[in-house]
């Protein structure tokens, strides 16, 4: 599949990525290793986990868990009201014929790590924003990645709160050794810092 192929595919889907995102999240999942899965937080209408699964697909078929209690963010319920974006998700997920990779986990992040057992190769944060929000999901699924796996952040360059977050994450985590790294600071590739700002 080419990026023409791809973008033909998933610019239908409303979401925040812009093309070169998708070209990026797409080529991250088509090198995600066998017998490790892909983790989403903050799927929406699936935009994303279409570029994750499509790539998957592309690449060693690996699972991709997709975790969003689907009542939307703080800042879409203040704009919008209640929300809910399940049956849209599912809905594009059938369309692009690619259900059989996406396993949905409609929770929280932080509620959602006891669902993912297997080592993560690639990890797609874009859940809620705020500096709290980013580091809590940093701490509690850094763990979880696989040495030499690669977490991608959403948003990174110029929403504060990421940002901030991102950039201790960094730091943090060159000194936090985590079960898969067997007591030392585990290497992993770095972050893919996905803006459409500096794409
Ligand atoms: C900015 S949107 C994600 C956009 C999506 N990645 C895209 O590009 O189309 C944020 C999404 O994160 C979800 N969300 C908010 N807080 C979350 C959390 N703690 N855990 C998982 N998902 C969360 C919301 O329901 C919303 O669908």
């Amino acid at each position: 599949m080419n990026k023409s192929e791809l973008l033909e595919r998933v610019q239908p889907i409303d979401g925040w990525l812009s093309d070169s995102e998708a070209w990026l999240l797409f080529n991250l999942a088509r090198n995600c290793p066998p017998n490790h899965v892909i983790v989403e937080i903050g799927s929406y209408k699936g935009k994303p986990t279409t570029c994750l699964a499509l790539g998957s697909r592309c690449g060693a078929k690996v699972a991709v868990y997709a975790i969003d209690p689907h009542t939307g963010s703080p800042e879409h319920i203040e704009k919008h009201g209640k929300v809910d974006t399940f049956h849209i998700f599912e809905s594009n997920v059938l369309k692009a014929g690619i259900a059989e990779f996406v396993r949905p986990v409609l929770k929280f992040s932080q509620d959602a790590t006891v669902e993912v057992k297997e080592p993560i190769g690639l990890l797609f944060i874009d859940g809620a924003h705020e500096h709290e929000a980013v580091t809590k999901d940093f701490r509690l699924w850094f763990p979880k990645l696989a040495q030499n796996g690669v977490i991608a952040f959403h948003d990174a360059i110029w929403w504060k709160g990421v940002t901030k977050a991102v950039s201790e994450s960094i730091v943090s985590s060159t000194s936090q050794p985590t079960p898969f790294s067997k007591g030392c600071p585990k290497p992993w590739i770095g972050i893919a810092i996905i803006c459409e700002m500096i794409l």
